[in-house]
């Protein structure tokens, strides 16, 4: 049984929620999925409300899925892009997002580079701040998609075991899932070279197997990652081309399994590199609809943030 509001007045990450949290956020992402497949996609539900979009990294899938999700539920909305800011010009974030905010602004979706720049946001200013990827840290409404994506293809994701592979080092999207899944009881495995996985990750509660053959066999379940060179200024792979003769995911490796199992990837891709094409769009793959229910999780954690959003900080 579901609370009917969220623990939390943030989603500064999924370590900081409750499976509770977690289950009523799905229960609304339900309903609005149902919604948004209806001719007339929209609902009054955060109409006199107004987000402000700041993204400091670049961003396609989990920009447009915001600012879709907060025109869904009628909100207004503005964006921020660093390239053209006055963050050129010197300004701090506490200055601009306070400039921000002076102009009424009632919610902030975030992405930054800065691992904890939300959290130190969330003590300095009064609204309701989302974590839309903070650094290497957190990227939690990115886990939330990827679960809801699991749950409406097997059902109830206790014991379901799931793999993500690859730069676990580098991956917000890897800790988030971690988090995400372990709170719904689901099994998990990391799959990675040794050099891009954190040397205590096993203390999360994971698996860990160096062999992507080995942990295809495992899981129901592979959610395979992005190696993220723009984040790496050491060489910890020899090259991109061994990285995908090693963990890369062909069709022959699918096809070799006893099971079918699901393909996921949070994106951007590099066809070829960790998925070659024929995986990726395959029947197995389900990418698309998680960046499908990317708006519908999103409508959910604005619509259930914005009922806290006159409480005290917590
Ligand atoms: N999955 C994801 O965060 O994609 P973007 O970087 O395009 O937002």
């Amino acid at each position: 049984m579901s609370n009917l509001e969220m623990s939390t007045k943030h989603l500064l990450g999924i370590k900081y929620i409750t499976k509770e949290d977690i289950d009523l956020i799905f229960q609304t992402a339900d309903n609005f999925k149902e919604v948004i497949n209806r001719p007339i996609k929209k609902v009054p539900s955060l109409r006199d409300i107004t987000v402000a979009n700041l993204f400091f990294e670049n961003s396609t899938r989990t920009r447009i899925s915001f600012e879709l999700a907060e025109k869904r539920l009628s909100a207004d909305t503005v964006n921020f892009s660093a390239a053209s800011s006055s963050l050129k010009k010197g300004e701090t974030l506490l200055d601009t997002v306070n400039n921000i905010l002076s102009m009424k602004v009632d919610m902030i979706v975030m992405r930054h580079p800065a691992p904890g720049a939300h959290a130190f946001l969330s003590k300095h200013v009064d609204v309701n701040i989302i974590n839309a990827g903070d650094g290497t840290h957190e990227h939690p409404t990115q886990a939330l998609l990827d679960a809801f994506s699991m749950r409406e293809k097997l059902g109830d994701l206790k014991g379901k075991k799931v793999v993500i592979v690859g730069d676990i080092l580098h991956s917000r999207v890897a800790l988030s899932n971690i988090f995400c899944l372990k709170k719904l009881g689901a099994e998990v495995m990391v799959c990675g070279p040794p050099t891009l996985i954190p040397k205590h990750i096993q203390e999360l509660g994971v698996e860990l197997s160096y062999n992507i053959n080995e942990a295809l066999e495992w899981c129901d379940i592979a959610n395979v990652l992005r190696i993220q060179l723009e984040r790496q200024n050491i060489k910890y792979i020899p090259s991109l081309r061994e990285y995908s003769m090693y963990y890369g995911i062909r069709k022959s490796m699918l096809d070799n399994l006893k099971k079918d199992i699901l393909i996921m990837h949070p994106g951007p891709i590099n066809r070829g590199v960790e998925l070659s094409s024929d995986v990726a769009d395959s029947e197995q793959s389900i990418i698309l609809d998680q960046v499908e229910n990317g708006v519908a999780v999103r409508m959910a954690v604005l619509y259930l943030l914005a009922g806290k959003r006159n409480l005290a900080k917590n």
